[in-house]
């Protein structure tokens, strides 16, 4: 049997009943067999400083470390102002220097990401997509998972309900571990 394809999964947002958390830890239970999810939560990173870029912080080092642990990155995305959230960026930033030492050389990739409203972070993805190009990754195109009105899939305690939306994570993983083996 191949070497299960390990991923990393990083949510862009802090907020304790966060639906893209709560999408994340569904991704962890939706997994295909021969694959795995770990996960790395972003809280604690101070904001990206030039000046500082030759000594991160720990936690910088590790998010390092991890990515290139990690046959394969999972992004998951909320959007904030038609873009991705701060948070996401100033770590993406971190991890992608000092130049020519980015982590994020080289990696397949997939996206996906929960909104409230009902384009479900479509202008956030399709702007981790462009940075994608400049950090040298190689994301997934299909399926798109757009998960818009989060509020109607998510239970109380943060259980992703929707099955149609199960569907879309499962084969996103699935083509994501597939991806990785052609490219890998
Ligand atoms: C600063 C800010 C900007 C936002 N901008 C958008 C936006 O452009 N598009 C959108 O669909 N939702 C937007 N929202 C609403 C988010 O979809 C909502 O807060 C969502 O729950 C954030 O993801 P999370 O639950 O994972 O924290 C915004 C929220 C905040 C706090």
């Amino acid at each position: 049997m191949s070497k299960p394809v390990r991923i990393l999964g990083i949510a862009g947002s802090l907020r304790r009943k966060s639906y893209n958390r709560a999408a994340l830890r569904a991704a962890t239970e939706l997994v295909p067999e021969g694959a795995t999810i770990e996960t790395f939560e972003l809280d604690g990173i101070p904001g990206f400083s030039e000046d500082e870029e030759q000594n991160p912080p720990a936690k910088v080092t590790e998010l390092k470390k991890r990515i290139r642990e990690a046959d394969a990155i999972l992004i998951v995305t909320p959007e904030y102002n038609y873009s991705i959230p701060g948070v996401l960026k100033n770590a993406i930033d971190w991890a992608s220097r000092p130049y020519g030492d980015s982590a994020w050389n080289g990696k397949p990739a997939a996206i996906m990401g929960a909104s409230v409203g009902t384009i479900g972070t479509a202008r956030a993805q399709y702007h981790l997509r462009q940075m994608m190009v400049f950090l040298n990754m190689f994301p997934i195109n299909q399926p798109e998972v757009m998960i818009g009105n989060a509020s109607e899939r998510f239970d109380a305690s943060g259980n992703l309900t929707d099955e149609a939306t199960k569907e879309f994570i499962r084969q996103l993983l699935q083509n994501l571990a597939d991806w990785t083996r052609r490219i890998g």
